[in-house]
């Protein structure tokens, strides 16, 4: 069962007229939380963010912080198994096509689930391999967008060489994934680049810094070159449906020894704790 416009329905009769400008113009933002045994994770973040995103774009939030909870504990109750991960979707509307807004024309808002498996243990155990490339999407990767035409060429570019994911570069210093945050391990401490116009600001990636300071592991935010990159001790990829994964080799090459390491275990471990006593204490949404 999705949720469009004041609607619950089941996918298949769910329609947004061609002239949505979502469809025409890629005018809209979205956001995808992750749902562990039916509870959100991190909910009100993710829509703090979601409103960043809407201001970013001019566009008002439809729904009050309670309405967006209620819409989405309903969704939750209503779609199979314990995690899942849910989308949110706002555009500007429907109206003639035009590139200036609309006036006085309602937001189309979409939220739908799919299930979400855990990480595969193989994954966790190998690290997956990545490639670089240029981050030639635009100046506003803080908002997240639905106009992902950029993301989603590199992105298979990782694809089309058979590995995980994109590394972006922008004027030699790296940005993020084309789907996920970055984090290097350079010296025995964990880096990140700071969260400004040019990365989303991640809300796995917000958590992992904050198991890092709480179990004292070595860490900073700053800018990170592309020659840290290449020669880090380990690089490990974060995002809302991926969780933590270690990134083992890069353009073909080993990173370390090619293996996930010690601080990519430590701070699996401590996600994966962390995830279990939020949900515990945690009360489902009503
Ligand atoms: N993407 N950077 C980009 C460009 C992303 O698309 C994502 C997540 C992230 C990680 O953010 P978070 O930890 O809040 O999921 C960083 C989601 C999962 C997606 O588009 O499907």
């Amino acid at each position: 069962m999705i949720y469009l416009n004041g609607k619950f329905l089941p996918i298949e009769q769910a329609y947004i007229p061609v002239l949505d400008r979502g469809f025409i113009f890629g005018d809209g933002v979205y956001e995808v939380i992750p749902v562990y045994s039916r509870k959100p994770f991190r909910l009100s973040e993710h829509l703090i963010r979601l409103q960043h995103s809407l201001d970013g774009i001019r566009l008002d939030n439809p729904h009050s912080e309670a309405h967006w909870s209620q819409l989405i504990a309903h969704i939750i109750a209503h779609n199979e198994g314990e995690d899942q991960y849910l989308y949110l979707h706002i555009t500007r509307g429907v109206a003639k096509r035009d590139h200036a807004f609309p006036l006085g024309v309602p937001p189309t808002v979409f939220i739908m689930s799919t299930p979400l498996p855990p990480p595969p243990q193989a994954l966790l155990a190998s690290g997956v391999p990545a490639i670089t490339a240029q981050d030639n999407r635009w100046g506003r990767c803080d908002i997240k967008a639905i106009s992902l035409l950029p993301n989603v060429l590199l992105r298979q570019l990782a694809i089309d060489a058979r590995t995980m994911e994109t590394i972006l570069l922008r004027d030699g210093l790296l940005t993020e994934g084309a789907a996920s945050n970055i984090f290097i391990v350079k010296d025995e401490v964990l880096l990140a680049p700071p969260k400004d116009h040019r990365m989303l600001p991640g809300i796995t990636y917000d958590v992992v810094l904050e198991l890092a300071e709480t179990h004292a592991i070595p860490h900073a935010v700053r800018e990170i070159s592309e020659a840290e990159l290449r020669s880090a001790q380990e690089i490990m990829l974060t995002s809302s449906t991926k969780e933590i994964l270690a990134i083992t080799r890069l353009d073909g090459e080993p990173v370390g020894n090619a293996k996930p390491g010690p601080v990519f275990q430590q701070l699996n471990q401590h996600y994966q704790a962390y995830k279990a006593t939020m949900m515990r204490g945690q009360p489902a949404l009503s």
